[in-house]
């Protein structure tokens, strides 16, 4: 079996052979940022958006990003060298393993950088023809969920719920009003409209949602952003989850319940073959990133 070729603070490295101190803040502290980027036959989709939002989480923890964007992205494509087709790479950029355990962020640590790349299980036909079902929960997490943190324990916890009964995500309420879901976004349509949440501190700005955006005012497709009550929530036409690996998902049914017809709409048809033509497009014009 040939290694899976990690990268590990400059050096590529099979998986199996690297190691982190202990005492690395990322793993006593999940002090750290991440990013996960598609790849579709050897091309990143909206590698450079992943990259700038990794700048962002960066900028928010008060932790200085060792490489420019274009550096990045030259690193992944070294990465992506050795792991042709589908994949998804995974970037986490830790503060770095100090000599001992305090909170204060130690001056001058050089931060850990680690990738490694995963094939990319896209949405199987099933659900993309049938939907998926969802739970809801209420948003325990923290009011900084626009960070794309390690610290992803509240997360976790909230995926557990609906994977406890055999659903695909759970889809998170705060104060009435609809955040996103455990890892992906959520968008409702009603008459034709979508709605998205606003892209506030509640929640990770996806870059599928800004592509679903781009696409929907290309397409033709209305669309808002705005806040979203649970009460629409349960009322929609639709409801679509989306992420760089689960792409635009319909969910049809919510806790239990039919969403709207309880088949994927009109709506995620047309928004899906539009993602499904721009990933076309990406492989035909952009060979690396786009
Ligand atoms: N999750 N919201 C949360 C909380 C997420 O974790 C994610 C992505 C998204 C969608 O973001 P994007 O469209 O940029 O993938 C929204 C990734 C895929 C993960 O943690 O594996």
């Amino acid at each position: 079996m040939t290694s899976n070729i990690a990268h590990f603070n400059g050096e590529l490295a099979p998986l199996d052979r690297i190691s982190i101190s202990p005492l690395d803040r990322g793993f006593i502290f999940g002090d750290g940022v991440y990013e996960v980027i598609p790849v579709y036959e050897g091309a990143m989709l909206r590698g450079r958006e992943h990259f700038e939002r990794l700048q962002r989480s960066m900028d928010e923890i008060r932790l200085a990003n060792p490489h420019s964007v274009d550096e990045w992205l030259a690193i992944t494509q070294q990465l992506l060298a050795h792991h042709p087709g589908n994949q998804s790479v995974y970037i986490q950029v830790t503060r770095g393993a100090p000599p001992k355990r305090d909170h204060v962020m130690p001056k001058d640590l050089k931060p850990t950088v680690f990738m490694m790349v995963q094939p990319l299980a896209s949405p199987p036909r099933e659900a993309i023809e049938n939907g998926v079902a969802c739970i809801t929960h209420e948003d325990f997490r923290w009011t900084k969920c626009h960070i794309k943190s390690t610290s992803l324990l509240g997360n976790v916890l909230a995926r557990q719920l609906s994977a406890d009964v055999g659903a695909t995500e759970t889809i998170l309420l705060r104060d009435g009003l609809v955040t996103e879901a455990s890892s992906s976004n959520v968008f409702v349509v009603k008459d034709a409209v979508v709605a998205a949440p606003p892209q506030d501190n509640l929640i990770l700005l996806g870059i599928t949602y800004d592509l679903v955006t781009r696409l929907a005012a290309e397409g033709a497709v209305r669309l808002e952003i705005r806040p979203i009550t649970e009460a629409e929530l349960r009322s929609a036409d639709e409801v679509w989850l989306t992420s760089s690996t689960k792409e635009v998902l319909a969910v049809t049914t919510l806790d239990g319940k039919p969403v709207g017809s309880g088949k994927p709409g009109p709506v995620f048809r047309r928004m899906h073959a539009l993602y499904q033509e721009h990933k076309a497009r990406l492989r035909k014009s952009r060979p690396v990133t786009a």
